[in-house]
């Protein structure tokens, strides 16, 4: 999308009505008929935009797809998404935010894209990733010790649950430690990869997935049994570059005081938000699978559980099912 086409759709805004053909070209410093082209330019990319005589020109709606142009005009943060990338297509952002790091790209950087070929979930699984989520990974290179990173999943998890609970009035909650679950279906992911040297951090890859408009029907069985999208769940077509940014600018400001060890909420938010704690679970490792109650999120970010045979036992990471 070029600038003068984002410039146009920010002037509709605005105006919230009719902007007429010569109120556009004044406001632009440019001719009646490169504004028609514009509009054409704009309606071939699935903008509606009806054109009353006498009236002139108003947009109606737009279309559901994710643009540089349209993400940049909404994001209200100063470093995540200092760098944007939109890839309508690509096999999963968290690669490529990867290629950005080893070539040394500053924090900050946002890969978007509408659709993933190789979404990856957690432990090698599959992330379906069809058109209508919103799929993106952000760039961080903290300076901490990777002690303190097993708390990054939780402070990502904990800044999209309060988005969804205090701007969409949803109950979202977190299965420890990185799915966002709605009435117990999963509507989010996030795979937090890094590279590190034997203290410290290098860089940081934070993938997240968030079902929105995807058309379920077409999702294979074992993706509809236990997930949901948030379109299904609130009845209305989400704003996903909206949804970004608010997600964006709550984990900016989460991660700045993280990082000045200031977020000392964080924990208590993460039982407050959880939806194991207490609860009969299974915790499956890379070669484990460790079955008790739920106990607690301990101040490093690990689960406590009390096994059946009433041993105490701290997980840092695991794939949680709750036992009904
Ligand atoms: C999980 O639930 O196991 C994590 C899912 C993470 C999916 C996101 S979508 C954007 C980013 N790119 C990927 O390939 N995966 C993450």
């Amino acid at each position: 999308m070029r600038q003068v086409d984002v410039e146009i759709i920010k002037l509709f805004e605005l105006q919230d009505g009719h902007l007429s053909g010569a109120q556009l070209s004044t406001a632009l410093g440019i001719s009646r008929t490169a504004i028609w082209k514009h509009i054409n330019n704009l309606r071939e990319l699935g903008y509606e935009i009806l054109a009353t005589p006498g009236l002139g020109y108003r947009l109606i709606s737009k279309p559901d797809i994710l643009t540089s142009g349209e993400i940049k005009a909404v994001l209200q943060t100063k470093l995540l998404g200092n760098k944007v990338v939109v890839l309508q297509k690509t096999e999963s952002t968290n690669d490529i935010a990867k290629e950005h790091a080893r070539s040394g790209t500053e924090e900050g950087l946002l890969i978007v894209a509408g659709e993933q070929t190789k979404g990856r979930g957690r432990r090698g699984r599959l992330w379906h990733s069809d058109l209508g989520g919103l799929y993106f990974s952000i760039l961080l290179r903290p300076k901490l010790a990777l002690a303190d990173i097993s708390q990054i999943t939780l402070l990502i998890a904990v800044s999209i649950v309060q988005v969804l609970q205090e701007q969409y009035q949803l109950a979202a909650t977190i299965k420890w430690p990185n799915d966002i679950l709605i009435n117990d279906k999963k509507v989010g992911g996030i795979l937090t990869e890094l590279s590190a040297d034997a203290e410290t951090v290098k860089y940081l890859i934070i993938g997240i997935g968030i079902n929105c408009n995807n058309k379920i029907q077409n999702w294979p069985a074992e993706v509809k049994a236990i997930g949901a999208s948030l379109a299904t769940i609130t009845g209305k077509q989400i704003d996903r570059k909206q949804l970004l940014s608010e997600i964006l600018t709550n984990l900016e400001k989460n991660y700045t005081r993280f990082i000045s060890r200031e977020f000392n909420e964080l924990i208590p938010l993460a039982k407050q938000f959880s939806c194991v704690l207490g609860r009969e679970i299974t915790v499956h490792t890379t070669d484990h699978a460790f079955k008790g109650q739920a106990l607690d999120i301990n101040d490093d970010g690990s689960l406590l559980i009390q096994d059946e045979t009433g041993k105490l036992l701290n997980l840092w990471a695991g794939d949680v099912s709750v036992r009904k």
